[in-house]
């Protein structure tokens, strides 16, 4: 069977490219993804952490009930202040109920969740194309199979998914050449 390292990226259904890269960037510290002109043209391509997310266009999204989930850095570190100090902030909303519904588990506060298993913290907001995002930390951390601690295996400041030397560079070019 394949051994999977990573889910690479996932696509959201948005309306406004413009508002859902600014919150991404502002909320998540997304990072835009410069494709050159045709892959921009596309979609609008973003990191978070060590994966991507990426647009599909539509003038009426589906409605999804819960889309992906984020692990935070430290829920409660300095760096954010507090997760959820952090969205008050923002003014972004959140809710330990998926859309509406509460489940029994996780807890009584409206606001976030644990789980039992890993004490993870959970909490779910919403970008402006109104796709539901867990935002998810783990205070124990990760462990390999014989339980040894782990840190992350990626340096997710920094990571990206190596691009060829040039190529956004190039297809500039090549496109205001052809305008000309
Ligand atoms: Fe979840």
């Amino acid at each position: 069977m394949f051994k999977i390292i990573i889910i690479h990226h996932i696509n959201i259904q948005i309306t406004d490219r413009q508002r859902t890269r600014e919150w991404y960037e502002e909320v998540l510290g997304a990072q835009f993804l410069d494709r050159g002109p045709a892959l921009n043209k596309w979609q609008l391509q973003l990191r978070i952490g060590s994966s991507e997310v990426r647009t599909n266009d539509v003038d009426q999204a589906v409605e999804v009930p819960r889309v992906f989930a984020v692990e935070v850095e430290d829920w409660n570190g300095v760096l954010w202040n507090g997760a959820l100090l952090y969205l008050e902030v923002l003014g972004v909303s959140y809710s330990r109920s998926t859309g509406g519904s509460y489940s029994n588990i996780g807890g009584t506060d409206p606001y976030e969740g644990r789980r039992e298993d890993t004490g993870e913290h959970f909490t779910y907001i919403r970008d402006p194309g109104n796709n539901l995002i867990e935002l998810v930390y783990h205070p124990l951390g990760l462990e390999d199979l014989h339980g040894t601690e782990l840190g992350l295996t990626q340096d997710t400041d920094n990571v990206c998914w190596t691009q060829i030397p040039g190529f956004v560079e190039d297809s500039y070019k090549a496109e205001s050449a052809q305008k000309w």
